[in-house]
């Protein structure tokens, strides 16, 4: 049977234990969004700056009261350390991705990290015990660590163990599990489910459930042949592993190509990520790797999602919580038809279109937005933009770069190249949350315009610099890059344009 083209029982349940931390991370970036004027009001409460009448019977404050409470310094404060500590947990954990992923390996990376996430999750769900804000903010920097870990630590399993054949559509399954999470932390957030007075730490705490589920189904997973064979040298455990993930098939062309990715990788001293940045060989593919998450985060993807109900709201929707539940829904139909286009349309042609989309659907959002008032109708031209902008992204800006970084490195750098990955987009995903209101105020209804012109100039990298990796072996994904080196090395001294092309790629 052909090698690249089996799909097993064992490699399924592998590779859906593993999106087990994708969906928490997503249920993590999501829940905190619903809820926000009911966690609000017990911090209130328990820093003593709102009373025990207006919080039992909120209806029957005054809006003035309710101001009060959520303009309130104290609120502000802790409420914005809650929601923004979860990104520098991340970002400080991301760079420690490929330290935990080589410790003991991949399989029992994911199975140590859980622990941070039962334990964030205990801290959330019983807030009440003490002070529920520090209890809060504290889980959220220990989630959040946890998020920063796992979405590299997924990403990498997945790479390492998925055939050829199928690397883009399970690939993409780490961002169909991201969104499934916030779908589901968006429904379960309404305020007649669990976003609630009562029920509140309840929805925060089960952000720790799918770790439990992990814990107990990581031990059927087989480590990642790559881990065993290339960083191990465990040549006959690659193998049985390669065999329960792949079935019965001849291994030979699988371990060969391993056999050579060790032979180079046992050349060179281990990578570090500060030798990753300071190599030229690698230089190519982590510019490469770096835009296409920068891409991801700079696209104002976010900002629709941290603000989409007020987004709504300023576009005239009258039912805005519900909108919000209706871009979580077309954010995991379209994540799904990434996953059954990725193999076969590429990563490359999936990236552009949906930059390109993503780009003119940000400039009809503004049009749409600045012609409200003149125009009734104009509100369903920023609603359909909205729609068609998480669709474009989805398609390709989203799921890709998280699975691309492992598929542009060999093994030696892979682990080094995801956290500098990871960190990239991490840092970016908090500064735009941190900046957008700021940028929002300032710019007014011209706010999308900014995205407009970051995503074209995305949209041009990607057509000049971003290969294509569909159906290649990791050796022959190196081997492009090289070549593209060879090449503009070979460019005459006296084609002064091409030159300086190769001056900028060189720099
Ligand atoms: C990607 C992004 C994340 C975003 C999500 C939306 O996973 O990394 O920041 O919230 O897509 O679907």
């Amino acid at each position: 049977m052909d090698s690249g083209k089996q799909l097993t029982g064992t490699l399924a349940v592998a590779v859906f234990t593993a999106a087990l931390g994708s969906l928490q991370y997503g249920y993590s970036l999501g829940v905190i969004n619903a809820p926000q004027k009911v966690i609000e009001k017990h911090y209130g409460l328990a820093l003593g700056v709102w009373s025990e009448r207006n919080a039992v019977l909120p209806e029957n404050s005054t809006e003035e009261e309710n101001l009060e409470v959520g303009h309130h310094p104290d609120v502000i404060m802790y409420w914005s350390l809650s929601v923004s500590i979860f990104s520098v947990g991340g970002m400080l954990s991301s760079f420690l991705v490929g330290f935990v992923g080589d410790l003991r390996g991949r399989v029992k990376g994911m199975l140590m990290v859980n622990v941070l996430a039962i334990a964030a999750g205990l801290l959330m769900g019983l807030c009440k015990m003490w002070k529920p804000h520090i209890m809060v903010i504290a889980g959220r920097a220990v989630m959040g660590f946890y998020c920063g870990l796992t979405s590299g630590l997924v990403p990498m399993y997945i790479g390492e163990i998925a055939p050829k054949a199928y690397r883009g559509a399970l690939g993409t399954l780490h961002q169909l599990a991201i969104v499934i999470g916030i779908l589901i932390s968006q429904v379960i957030g309404l305020d007649f489910v669990l976003g609630n007075d009562d029920m509140w730490p309840v929805l925060l705490g089960l952000s720790g459930a799918p770790a439990v589920l992990q814990t107990l189904l990581l031990p059927l997973c087989p480590e990642s042949p790559r881990y065993l064979y290339i960083l191990l040298g465990k040549e006959q455990e690659a193998k049985k592993s390669l065999y329960r993930l792949k079935g019965a098939y001849d291994a030979t062309s699988d371990l060969e190509e391993m056999r050579r990715e060790k032979e180079e990788a046992d050349k060179e001293p281990r990578i570090s990520i500060f030798s990753l940045i300071r190599s030229s060989v690698y230089r190519q593919q982590l510019f490469v790797a770096l835009m296409m998450h920068l891409s991801q985060q700079l696209s104002g993807i976010n900002a629709i999602f941290y603000y989409s109900t007020s987004i709504f709201a300023g576009a005239g929707v009258a039912q805005p919580v519900y909108a919000t539940i209706g871009v979580g829904v077309i954010n995991t139909v379209f994540t799904m038809v990434s996953v059954a286009l990725v193999d076969k349309a590429g990563r490359r042609t999936l990236t552009l279109a949906g930059l390109g989309g993503m780009c003119f659907c940000a400039v009809a959002m503004t049009v749409g937005l600045r012609f409200q008032n003149d125009y009734t109708w104009m509100s369903y031209v920023s609603m359909s933009a909205i729609f068609l902008f998480v669709s474009f992204f989805e398609i390709g800006p989203g799921p890709i770069p998280w699975f691309i970084v492992a598929e542009l490195f060999s093994q030696g750098p892979r682990p080094a190249a995801i956290a500098l990955a990871g960190c990239c987009n991490w840092t970016s995903n908090f500064i735009i949350g941190m900046t957008f209101p700021y940028i929002q105020d300032w710019l007014g209804c011209y706010v999308f315009i900014l995205f407009a012109v970051l995503l074209l100039g995305f949209t041009v990298f990607t057509y000049l610099r971003v290969p294509e990796t569909k159906g290649k072996s990791f050796k022959e994904i190196a081997a492009a890059f090289q070549k593209g080196r060879k090449q503009l090395a070979q460019i005459p001294k006296d084609n002064t344009e091409l030159q300086q092309l190769k001056t900028s790629a060189d720099a």
